[in-house]
């Protein structure tokens, strides 16, 4: 039976914790405060620490951080779990650094809490002396499945997010383009108390700015003039799940402001009605912009970076682990069997050597185009180098030749909305990337969306 010790100088926490560990037949003493705790942890093995970091009246969180180093330097592998209230993430965020492994804001959820403790017990027990997990590890605890790699830095991003998943932290999760956001994400919702409830992603590079406060908090009927009926906000189809916000960092100041309203307050009013609706989500973004600098810069607001940014994720590009690629070019060609019903299909040793040597600025995303490009191009069973380098070279936006249309067949508006249509298609409605292809600026791009009415 693992042992945990709770120090918080609060008698009604002490207690209920007491309870619920009881309940779940854990066994667990408390400690007033950090003379008896140091003196308890000298005398007895426990297996886990709950540590409130605002005990004593002062709420600076000092003592708490002081007595987390004095812990860490007598029991150096012992886990740790922080509480903290709501409104002192920053605390949190330094007592991970200090080495905790989970923080639970007050008032908590009984489920999330046996959670956290059962898979931060689990995870110690895994880490041994060494303090890091194997991917295998990780697998016996996490379901990462869709997620190949085996890159020391990519699974120590692996383990970050197994570790953070169960916890109600907001994850920001940064990496090139194609290296896997989306899938990192949804792989914390799926791993967390949250994983029967919705998960919702929000392309915010997508969402102009006058429709930003309907999208995100949806409007009843008549709100605004084309308000023919209501509509359900993405928050609140979020609610007791998750909600992604990708490309976080296309979004412009005025929703910035908005959009740091409903995280402090979880909540928000639906456009045209004066009633505050209650949210309760949890916050994953992700960005392939650098958020330092343009905080820097006055770009993104400090206040919401802040917010979104307790736990960050960095995931390493493709360049940086090659040795990924075999696994990777497997993984993408065992799929490809399947769907093309062609189980023969084989790729050339030479061809996955010279993969490993390019540069793959469009990173996972362009190495599975370019194998499922080759595949289809070349309709042979082994596929070899020289069918690889042929389609390499025509590029990878490889276009068959389109002429302008007939005049009198399109009006010049016809023909530019098409075009951005086509571009926002061609780029997955990334508005930065569509509006470069057009010779646009965002803003530009957006007017036109507007005035052709397109939506994403
Ligand atoms: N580790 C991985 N294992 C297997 N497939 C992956 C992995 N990472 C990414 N992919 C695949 O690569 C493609 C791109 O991934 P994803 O959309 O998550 O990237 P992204 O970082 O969100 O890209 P962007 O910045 O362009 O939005 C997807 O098809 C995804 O399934
Ligand atoms: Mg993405």
């Amino acid at each position: 039976m693992a042992k945990v010790l709770i120090i918080d100088d609060d008698f009604a926490i002490q207690a209920s914790l007491g309870l619920l560990f009881k309940q779940n037949e854990f066994e667990s003493a408390s400690a007033q405060g950090p003379v008896a705790a140091m003196s308890m942890l000298r005398e007895t093995n426990f297996d886990l620490i709950i540590l409130d970091m605002n005990f004593t009246m002062e709420t600076s969180g000092e003592e708490g951080l002081k007595l987390l180093k004095e812990i860490k330097s007598l029991l150096p592998t012992i886990p740790i779990i922080l509480i903290t209230a709501w409104g002192s993430i920053e605390l949190a965020v330094q007592g991970m650094k200090l080495g905790a492994l989970d923080f639970i804001t007050k008032p908590w959820n009984n489920e999330h809490f046996l959670q956290s403790v059962r898979t931060t017990l689990h995870l110690s027990e895994q880490m041994g002396k060494k303090g890091t997990l194997s991917r295998k590890q990780l697998d016996e605890i996490f379901d990462f499945s869709d997620l190949v790699g085996r890159d020391p830095a990519f699974v120590k991003t692996l383990e970050t997010i197994g570790r953070v998943a169960s916890s109600e932290a907001s994850v920001l999760i940064f990496g090139e383009s194609g290296t896997g956001k989306e899938l990192f994400a949804e792989a914390i919702h799926n791993n967390s108390v949250r994983k029967n409830q919705p998960f919702v992603k929000v392309n915010l590079g997508g969402i102009s700015t006058s429709l930003f406060e309907s999208e995100m908090f949806g409007h009843i009927k008549g709100a605004f003039t084309d308000a023919k009926s209501s509509r359900i906000g993405r928050f609140e189809m979020a609610h007791t799940g998750s909600i992604f916000l990708d490309e976080l960092g296309e979004l412009d100041l005025s929703s910035q402001v908005k959009l740091l309203r409903v995280l402090q307050d979880r909540s928000f009013e639906v456009l045209g009605s004066s009633k505050t609706r209650s949210v309760d989500i949890r916050v994953i973004s992700a960005t392939n912009r650098n958020l330092n600098n343009m905080v820097a810069e006055g770009e993104f607001r400090e206040d919401l970076f802040y917010r979104v940014n307790l736990i960050s994720v960095q995931i390493p590009p493709l360049r940086d682990r090659p040795g990924d690629i075999p696994l990777l070019v497997n993984h993408f060609v065992e799929k490809l069997r399947k769907t093309y019903k062609r189980p023969r299909i084989q790729i050339s040793n030479p061809a996955i050597e010279w993969m490993k040597r390019l540069s793959w600025p469009g990173n996972i995303r362009e190495l599975k185009n370019l194998v499922e490009r080759v595949i289809l191009v070349s309709n042979k069973d082994i596929i070899k180098l020289e069918d690889f380098t042929d389609e390499y070279k025509s590029g990878p936006q490889k276009t068959s030749k389109t002429s302008i249309p007939e005049v009198g067949s399109m009006t010049l508006d016809e023909v530019e909305k098409n075009m951005v249509v086509k571009a926002l298609d061609h780029y997955n409605n990334n508005i930065s990337k569509a509006a470069k292809s057009l010779g646009l600026s965002r803003a530009a791009l957006y007017r036109r969306m507007e005035k052709f009415g397109i939506t994403l």
